[in-house]
């Protein structure tokens, strides 16, 4: 009997490859790190790993896929109580990767390495689930603490990193860096600067301008120059992150309901979700934008729960493509000091008359400032009349 395992190198997955074979008496692991741009370093330290363990490796690359779902859930403006979701957004991705290898290695069985307490098993479950394979979850089902892994694989030789690196959980891919664990668990403890690889520390002064330009929703140049989604996000990536910007710390309710302190770095998708706001505020209509806004938090907490492939889904997607194709045009961000400011944005399809809207003109399309009188004479008439109610006086003339 083989069983694929959702393998990045690090300690769970590490412990998870011993335990599947004695606890769970598989003939054969295999291996399996599915490419959602993590940094190459991961990738070497995987395949060492790997090796280490004599554990046959996959590598599958879904970069692209990854990439193009980053840049479809900035039309949503996705984020979840802040921070633009990057963990969550990557796992279904990697569940079906792995998923698809395990077929085609007559697998009867996936595993990963995630703990009962977090939002991982939920999202890889629930694509697995919805397959003829059994589900493994030693960590969870063995009721392993960190230390204990940690201690095991001491015991055992294997081949993890030491140090703090080790002891924080970490998980990248291209969209964001999430870290946790240990001391970062302690919502008082203000984290080392040495949490963060993305990103310069935020105190940087020079500022610097960059324009993003968008087609239906679709980010799809910097600086005038086309880019395929990979190149984009890896641009703004290295771009924002020299000044800083990007950085989440939150406490964050899990869908257990369980509180934890969380630390994200995430440079491009805070330009991006920035400049994208802007684009909507120029080109689309109150209602629109105030609709929207619900929309998209629907289809935030679908994506935040791995549940992008449910019906509600597809629906709010019909009102979200309907919006985005008038999402064309192009915003320019100011970089500096840890923040990405819009300062300036245009479209063909703005919904703006300079000359309705400003104040040096006096008449546009027909209609002049004084118009706007009777408009304000009914303005608050009711509050009006609710006080001289209340008051029993005569409403003022
Ligand atoms: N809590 C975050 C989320 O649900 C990130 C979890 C990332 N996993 C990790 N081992 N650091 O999106
Ligand atoms: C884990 O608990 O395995 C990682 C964090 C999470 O899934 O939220």
């Amino acid at each position: 009997n083989t069983v694929a395992l959702a393998f990045s190198g690090g300690l769970d997955t590490t412990v998870c490859v011993p335990l599947l074979e004695e606890e769970y008496d598989y003939d054969e692991v295999i291996g399996v790190t599915v490419d959602v741009g993590q940094p190459d370093t991961e990738f070497a330290e995987a395949r060492e790993t790997a090796d280490a363990l004599g554990l046959e490796h996959f590598v599958v690359d879904a970069r692209e896929e990854f990439a193009e779902l980053c840049l479809q859930s900035v039309r949503a403006n996705a984020d979840y109580q802040g921070y633009p979701l990057g963990t969550a957004l990557a796992r279904p991705v990697i569940a079906s990767a792995i998923l698809d290898v395990a077929r085609e290695e007559g697998c009867d069985a996936v595993a990963h390495g995630c703990t009962g307490k977090g939002n991982d098993q939920l999202r890889f479950e629930a694509v697995w689930r919805d397959s003829e394979l059994n589900v493994i979850a030693p960590v969870r089902e063995l009721g392993l603490t960190r230390e204990y892994e940690i201690e095991y694989a001491a015991k055992r030789d294997l081949p993890v990193e030491g140090g703090n690196e080790g002891a924080w959980s970490i998980d990248t891919n291209l969209w964001s860096r999430s870290i946790e664990g240990d001391d970062l668990e302690d919502p008082s403890y203000v984290p080392p600067e040495e949490i963060y690889e993305w990103t310069d520390p935020p105190s940087g002064t020079d500022s610097e301008l960059v324009e993003i330009g968008f087609e239906d929703g679709y980010a799809v140049s910097v600086d005038g120059e086309q880019l395929d989604a990979i190149e984009l996000i890896e641009r703004l990536n290295a771009l924002a992150g020299s000044h800083g910007i990007g950085r989440t710390d939150m406490m964050e309710d899990r869908m257990l309901g369980l509180k934890v302190r969380e630390n994200y770095e995430h440079p491009a998708a805070t330009v991006l979700l920035a400049a994208h706001d802007a684009l909507e505020g120029l080109v689309l209509t109150q209602e629109e934008r105030s609709t929207k806004t619900s929309i998209d938090q629907q289809w935030s907490e679908k994506a935040y729960q791995g549940l992008l492939s449910a019906p509600l889904v597809d629906a709010l997607s019909g009102f979200i493509d309907a919006t985005q194709q008038r999402v064309t045009g192009t915003v320019t961000v100011k970089l500096d000091g840890g923040h990405a400011r819009p300062v300036a944005r245009e479209s063909e399809y703005a919904v703006y008359s300079e000359s309705a809207a400003s104040f040096n003109t006096e008449t546009v399309d027909g209609i002049e400032q004084a118009d706007a009188t009777g408009v304000a004479k009914y303005h608050g008439y009711q509050d009006r009349l609710a006080r001289a109610a209340t008051e029993e006086t005569d409403v003022p003339e």
